[in-house]
């Protein structure tokens, strides 16, 4: 049954590492049946692909071409993301901290970044999704019908990325940690093209002292406000 009335909307996450962008745009997504478009997993598969492929990440021609002969793939299953590359799963493999630390020439490349952000606008030509990232209400959906940006403190930060690392098998200590989100914080609000910038016309919502479940009722109900209707 169509209903006519009901709005599919474009709703834009961007943010710092570890503010809580892509669980809370997966629990977004599933709770008004959107699509959930990680654009961090699509800068990871091309960095990892450029990672396996040996390039040297100094060289932009180099990466531009690892980005063109490669097929990044997301897959929804449940709630989650399955990333693809060239038809390999690498959902695990992209959130290395070797890729990680890599991916800052990878993101900052504007030939890379404008075939990436071409996928995105793909994703979204019927409505109906929640992107995450960086520039996702700035460069890429400026129109978005609802935009969050989202912070928390550093503290918290390190502590989130170091139980998901933790989850996976992987202990880093979150001193390294602390360092790390740090410097991607520098590197990804002081680049050229497309810095992390709070998009003029978004909500910003500081998650330091508030649950998933909170960020997510919060986004839904902002989403509701704007027409979208909740499936769950
Ligand atoms: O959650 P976390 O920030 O660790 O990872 P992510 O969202 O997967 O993004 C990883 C990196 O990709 C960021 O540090 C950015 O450099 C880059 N990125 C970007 O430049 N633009 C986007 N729209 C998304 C990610």
């Amino acid at each position: 049954l169509v209903q006519p009335d009901r709005k599919r909307l474009i709703i834009t996450i961007d943010g710092p590492a570890g503010s809580g962008k892509s669980t809370t745009a997966s629990r977004v997504a599933q709770a008004l049946n959107y699509l959930h478009l990680d654009s961090g997993a699509m800068y990871r598969a091309v960095t990892l692909a450029a990672l396996d492929a040996k390039v040297d990440l100094e060289d932009d021609d180099q990466i531009i071409q690892i980005a063109e002969k490669s097929t990044v793939e997301l897959m929804p299953q449940g709630v989650f993301l399955r990333v693809f590359l060239n038809r390999r799963d690498v959902t695990d493999a992209i959130r290395s901290p070797k890729v990680t630390e890599a991916i800052a020439p990878v993101a900052a490349n504007p030939k890379v970044r404008e075939m990436l952000a071409k996928v995105q606008r793909h994703f979204a030509v019927d409505g109906g999704i929640v992107a995450d990232g960086r520039d996702m209400g700035t460069v890429v959906f400026p129109n978005a019908d609802l935009k969050i940006f989202l912070v928390a403190s550093i503290e918290e930060r390190a502590r989130r990325r170091q139980s998901e690392l933790s989850a996976k098998g992987i202990e880093v200590s979150l001193d390294d940690l602390r360092a790390n989100i740090l410097k991607r914080d520098v590197s990804d609000s002081s680049r050229k093209i497309s810095p992390l910038l709070k998009p003029e016309d978004a909500v910003t919502l500081d998650t330091s002292e508030m649950s998933i479940d909170q960020q997510v009722t919060f986004v839904v109900n902002e989403a509701c406000k704007r027409g979208a209707v909740r499936q769950t």
